[in-house]
């Protein structure tokens, strides 16, 4: 095909776009009145102890952001499932976006409150990109998980050394649980624990389900001649992998392969987003999307 030809093709295709984008957006026309909302993206947890830190979460979100109203979505469909049955109905983000159509928002303002930008934060990019293209919103942008910048990284060092268990000496260790992925974003674990013991050489982090495993923090912690550990869920909630994972008592949990290395465990069961710090982290990073509203 001769390049003529194909600019022509192209040119007829954007016109296309452009035609379908105005027909799908009628009835949500650009002279409709401003109105910008927030919905925060979870896992979400049935745990009690979740509810706490999620209702501290949109406290400081109402408190940062008063005249932006915020709603809730929760990715885990078991999750939401389990909740039914206690009466409590929580939205998926597609639900909760198609919501937030009907009551006649107009820029939204998507804020993950994952850990990373692993599988899940890219199915909500994937949500978020559809409503773009069927574009009711006038806009609808993603914020960004805790670890995405490098900037994100040192606060997150930060948090993290600011939130350490009180009780903990300088040569024992705490030990951080991530949940770990196949995706790339994976990567951000080993990068946390590089960026933590330049500042604490005793601070490790481990996966669940990826990289660094747990048998490798245990040599690690073996190498430095550690006896005691703290364990420290390194997930927004303390639920289910930080219970049995990593403080259960079954033979492959975390606390029972290093007491059985001769390492004393001493399990700390609180979820990140239990702790300012953290959640500072996640409400500061709804200025992004915001900044493009104006
Ligand atoms: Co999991």
């Amino acid at each position: 095909m001769k390049k003529k030809e194909l600019i022509g093709i192209a040119v007829f295709v954007v016109f296309c776009l452009n035609a379908l984008s105005c027909f799908a957006s009628a009835g949500h026309g650009h002279n409709e009145p401003k109105k910008v909302g927030i919905l925060l993206v979870a896992f979400g947890s049935s745990e009690a102890s979740a509810q706490v830190s999620f209702e501290n979460i949109g406290q400081k979100v109402k408190k940062a952001y008063p005249d932006i109203p915020a709603r809730w979505a929760y990715t885990s469909h078991i999750i939401r499932e389990k909740l039914a049955k206690q009466g409590k109905y929580l939205d998926s983000p597609e639900v909760a976006l198609a919501k937030m159509l009907d009551e006649k928002f107009t820029h939204v303002a998507v804020q993950s409150l994952h850990t990373i930008g692993g599988a899940e934060y890219h199915d909500l990019r994937k949500t978020v990109g559809a409503y773009k293209i069927m574009g009711g919103f006038q806009k609808i942008i993603l914020g960004y998980p805790l670890m995405s910048t490098q900037k994100d990284m040192e606060k997150t060092v930060d948090a993290i050394l600011k939130t350490l268990p009180k009780d903990r000496q300088k040569n024992e260790a705490v030990v951080l649980m991530g949940h770990g992925t196949h995706h790339p974003s994976n990567a951000f674990y080993a990068a946390l624990m590089f960026q933590l013991q330049l500042k604490d050489p005793n601070i490790f982090v481990g996966t669940v389900e990826g990289y660094p495993e747990v048998g490798l923090i245990k040599e690690l912690m073996l190498k430095k001649n550690i006896r005691k550990a703290y364990l420290v869920p390194f997930m927004s909630v303390a639920g289910d992998h930080a219970k049995n994972d990593m403080a259960g008592d079954e033979e492959d949990s975390w606390k029972s392969v290093f007491t059985k290395a001769g390492i004393q465990c001493i399990p700390v069961l609180k979820g990140t987003a239990e702790y300012d710090p953290f959640v500072d982290i996640w409400v500061g990073h709804i200025n992004g999307p915001l900044s493009h509203f104006q």
